[in-house]
């Protein structure tokens, strides 16, 4: 759901902020579609994820499972939902699909989503440039861990419902040009990511679409020194770990996945099994687009 582009207005937010929550859905089970055949789903299917999608930013599909390792699929199922412009971060294949598992050894291995920890509260792509945003994504479980590794989830337009309803300074501290920034990644003295610096909360220009920049990380981050912005981030931090009633939470299981126009996530540590089929294994595509909440792009 795209916001109304004179969201400032407090009557126009008001109608769009109680529309928005009546058409929330309300459990996990509303947030899923059962797709028979994720490689090449149905039409119908497609257009119930977009559907969702419109009023949640994200969606799960329920596959039957057993589609074993096939990088196919979620480029089937991204593409089946309008997803086409692939974003790779550092540790993409060509395909432009990643798979997550823990890695033991190697580069890979010193970023979190490739060892079993806590991935805590963020958005993806923080350190993106406008030109390289990410506003989708898919998560596929091909293999779900023995115990944890359940992902935790929050739209972020129910986000700036709550920060806006707390206090509209919250949004236009984050919404300042040098909100968050991050730092260089560099390696042996050599930057292999530049610095960024952006506004945490964005509207798209055109499509009045909703981007939020977040990380709960305390490390390689920093926010604004600024009022507003250490407010809104206090209050954020203590609603996303008071539970608030809005947040999913959802183990994926073997064939299924998640859908969603970047929305704040995490996943809690987990532990594999001993035998090579009993290890999690997730592919993770990032896209540019967003997934069409009207779902005129999924039915293109
Ligand atoms: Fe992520």
């Amino acid at each position: 759901m795209a916001l109304p582009d004179d969201i400032q207005n407090p009557d126009t937010y008001r109608r769009w902020r109680d529309a928005k929550l009546s058409a929330y859905p309300a459990s996990i089970d509303a947030l899923t579609v059962p797709v028979d055949e994720p490689a090449a789903p149905a039409k119908d299917q497609i257009y119930e994820l977009a559907q969702i999608c419109g009023r949640a930013n994200m969606a799960i599909y329920e596959g039957p499972g057993g589609t074993g390792e096939d990088k196919r699929v979620p480029i089937a199922m991204g593409r089946a939902l309008g997803l086409k412009n692939v974003e790779r971060s550092l540790t993409t294949e060509n395909d432009g699909v990643s798979a997550l598992e823990v890695a033991a050894g190697g580069p890979k291995s010193a970023y979190i989503p490739y060892t079993d920890r806590r991935l805590g509260w963020h958005t993806d792509g923080c350190y993106n440039d406008d030109y390289h945003a990410i506003n989708g994504f898919i998560l596929h479980c091909v293999r779900a861990a023995r115990e944890g590794g359940e992902n935790f989830l929050l739209d972020p337009e129910i986000a700036y419902i709550y920060l806006r309803d707390e206090n509209p300074d919250y949004i236009d501290g984050l919404m300042q040009p040098n909100a968050l920034s991050i730092p260089a990644n560099e390696k042996d003295g050599k930057i292999i990511r530049a610095a960024h610096s952006g506004p945490a909360l964005a509207l798209d220009p055109i499509t009045h679409a909703l981007h939020l920049r977040y990380t709960a990380r305390k490390s390689y981050v920093a926010w604004l020194d600024d009022a507003r912005v250490l407010g809104a981030l206090e209050f954020l931090e203590a609603m996303l770990s008071d539970d608030c009633s809005h947040i999913f939470r959802v183990k994926l299981r073997p064939g299924s996945g998640l859908v969603g126009n970047n929305v704040l996530h995490g996943r809690t540590k987990f532990e594999d099994g001993d035998g090579p089929g009993d290890k999690r294994l997730i592919y993770r595509i990032y896209y540019q687009d967003r997934i069409s909440g009207a779902g005129e792009g999924a039915l293109s």
